[in-house]
């Protein structure tokens, strides 16, 4: 699939620039209490959208740095929708902590009303990208075609208990204390629980079968939507926290290896 040869590209390239920039230096801004960007964040998402314009003019663009990239007419009339976290972990980046990644997803838009309905937007991802710099890891995938790491299939676990499972979870900015009671009820369920602050990896590492759950509140629809294929793909199952379908505007999330998904939807429910 062209577009998704394009976007593994352009991720890789954008993952390498980071790597770069970073060794130059840089500054942390706020965007927002405990939510940071830094001018790598900036340079990645320019750099995406330069080559995403290149190739594909009429498409349109969600990015995390530059939501208003668009007109309204112009996105109401793309066919294509790329969703774009230029940098997710920037907390890690600008720690120097090397967990972090580049998420690129493409969205089309359905011409009659699908099934799959993401807020105003109706249709469906059909491709994702998740490329982490530091560790040289390409994830991606397209829809009916399976979930791939560096060229390699991938699948979900085959953990049946949460209690034989790792989970992992993540504290939004602003949102933290709304997870806290589901954090001390999975803590009490899990083998174990990880934070790594970084969603989109956070996502591929379930299609990869390293962790078995994870979920989190307030998400934006950049930090998810790759991920959200490449798990679905990878044979996982991705709902909101509540087993209903996930709303990538939403965005709250429960992504698992399918098996313990009823099991983590029957606990947070008595929360
Ligand atoms: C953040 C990371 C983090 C999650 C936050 C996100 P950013 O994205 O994915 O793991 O907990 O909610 O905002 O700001 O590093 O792109
Ligand atoms: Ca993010
Ligand atoms: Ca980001």
């Amino acid at each position: 699939m062209k577009i998704l040869e394009d976007a593994k590209i352009i991720a890789r390239k954008a993952g390498e620039l980071i790597v770069r920039e970073s060794e130059k230096g840089f500054k942390i801004e706020k965007k927002g209490k405990n939510n940071l960007v830094t001018r790598v964040d900036k340079a990645s998402e320019k750099l995406i959208i330069k080559e995403i314009n290149k190739l594909y003019p009429k498409h349109a663009i969600i990015a995390e740095e530059s939501e208003k990239t668009h007109s309204k007419k112009t996105f109401k009339e793309a066919k294509y929708i790329w969703i774009i976290d230029p940098l997710d972990g920037t907390t890690n980046f600008a720690h120097g902590l090397p967990i972090y990644c580049v998420s690129i997803a493409i969205f089309k838009r359905a011409t009659t009303q699908s099934t799959k309905n993401y807020d105003y937007l109706a249709g469906e991802l059909i491709a994702g990208v998740v490329y982490a710099p530091r560790t040289d890891e390409l994830f991606y995938a397209s829809t009916k075609k399976g979930a791939y790491l560096n060229g390699k299939k991938i699948k979900v676990s085959n953990v049946k208990k949460t209690a034989e499972g790792l989970s992992v979870t993540g504290f939004t900015a602003t949102q933290r204390e709304r997870n806290l009671p589901y954090f001390q009820a999975m803590l009490k369920k899990s083998q174990a629980i990880r934070r790594l602050g970084a969603a989109a990896l956070d996502l591929c590492y379930i299609a990869a079968g390293r962790f078995d759950g994870y979920w989190e509140f307030g998400l934006k629809p950049w930090d998810i939507a790759a991920g959200a294929l490449i798990i679905e793909e990878a044979g996982g199952t991705v709902t909101d926290t509540n087993g209903n379908q996930l709303d990538l505007f939403g965005a709250d999330i429960l992504a698992t290896n399918g098996k313990i998904h009823n099991e983590i939807i029957r606990t947070f429910e008595k929360i």
